[in-house]
């Protein structure tokens, strides 16, 4: 073991709506193995709230977890919701990487909906354009200054060192995707305010969407169609999901417009994405987040696209104890983001 190891140790963090969620791995080469886990749940009306009380509220929360999982290290590399990020594909001229920078940050001013001085811009350049011999093509996210400056600012105040802020969709994709070339897959993360969308081609993500459709407005679609109370209405949720043949179908019949507001949604991307890459199909849709353990939630994607459609594995490429395989399963759905976010090499 090396007398430096734990000078580059971070964990990932990630701050969902309904929990805030960690893990740290340790060793350097690929696969990892797992060190720590934590997660703790928050009460929505805090996680997404912009006021510093609740700000403070949910430093507390983070600070308490760290301390509870026995973190030893104040470095963190911290999710970025997908509804305050903006990403997007670009084209640009094939430069030397000093000119492309300087090319980009130029662009970048009309190709982000917010103004170039008040946001934060980041990019990663994916290989050569599919449509522009001559361009090569970029993926381009912009964040407000605002949000990451009031996330820095509560992160700091419990006294650690944020190392990277991270679009939660590209830590999804690290997590989640298989190693694959020349075919696409879809990776939807269905949790509690919304959906977050990524499509991986040929190991790189090249699609980032975020829907507003989750397990809230699924909730809200069964209280509003069933006859019975907020908490029954999420249980009935949890229970019969999308299954035709329990209940009579009723709880099927209450959420099944919600649901397919979502398929719709998903459809389209698929549909764009083919678009900019006809010989990328997308084969395989990986579903996680808390609706992904709903009955027959996959299958109905399954049949809805003719995709195969698998449960992701948020630990596919962490090693740990075959005798926590059980314990680490179950809580799989809800640690795509902070797993992948620990899976950073930079
Ligand atoms: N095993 C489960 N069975 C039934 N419902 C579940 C299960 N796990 C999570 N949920 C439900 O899923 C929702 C939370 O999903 P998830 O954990 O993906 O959200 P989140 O990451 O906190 O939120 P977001 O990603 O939108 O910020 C809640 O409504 C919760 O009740
Ligand atoms: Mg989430």
């Amino acid at each position: 073991m090396s007398i430096l190891s734990g000078v580059n140790a971070f964990f990932g963090l990630d701050i969902g709506s309904t929990a805030v969620r960690l893990v740290q791995l340790h060793g350097t080469g690929m696969p990892k193995s797992l060190a720590r886990y934590a997660y703790m749940p928050i009460d929505s009306k805090i996680a997404l709230s912009d006021s510093r009380n609740d700000q403070q509220r949910l430093g507390q929360a983070i600070a308490q977890l760290v301390s509870q999982a026995k973190v030893n290290t104040k470095n963190v590399a911290v999710g970025i919701p997908s509804g305050r990020v903006f990403t997007t594909v670009a084209d640009v001229d094939r430069l030397s990487s000093g000119e492309l920078a300087k090319a980009i940050r130029y662009q970048a001013d009309a190709l982000i909906p917010t103004p170039l001085n008040e946001s934060k811009i980041d990019w990663a350049l994916l290989g050569d354009s599919p449509a522009d011999q001559t361009k090569v093509e970029i993926l381009l996210s912009s964040v407000p200054n605002k949000f990451v400056e009031s996330r820095l600012d509560m992160l700091e105040a419990i006294g650690l060192n944020v190392i990277a802020f991270e679009p939660d969709n590209l830590a999804l994709a690290r997590a989640l995707s298989a190693q694959e070339t020349g075919v696409a897959q879809m990776i939807i993360d269905v949790g509690y305010k919304g959906t977050d969308l990524v499509v991986v081609g040929d190991g790189a993500p090249k699609l980032t969407r975020s829907i507003p459709t989750g397990m809230e407005a699924i909730n809200r679609a069964a209280l509003q169609n069933l006859n019975v109370d907020e908490k029954q209405a999420e249980q009935f949720v949890a229970k019969f999901g999308l299954s035709k043949d329990k209940l009579e179908g009723q709880v099927y019949q209450a959420i099944i417009g919600t649901v397919d507001i979502l398929t719709g949604e998903v459809e389209k991307s698929i549909k764009f994405f083919q678009t900019r890459y006809p010989h990328n199909k997308v084969e395989r849709l990986i579903v996680t987040g808390g609706a992904s353990v709903l009955p027959e939630f996959p299958l109905h994607f399954a049949n809805k696209f003719g995709l195969n459609v698998e449960i992701g594995n948020a630990w596919r490429n962490v090693q740990f104890a075959a005798d926590r395989q059980n314990e680490l399963l179950a809580i799989s759905n809800q640690f795509g983001v902070a797993v992948g976010l620990a899976e950073r090499t930079e």
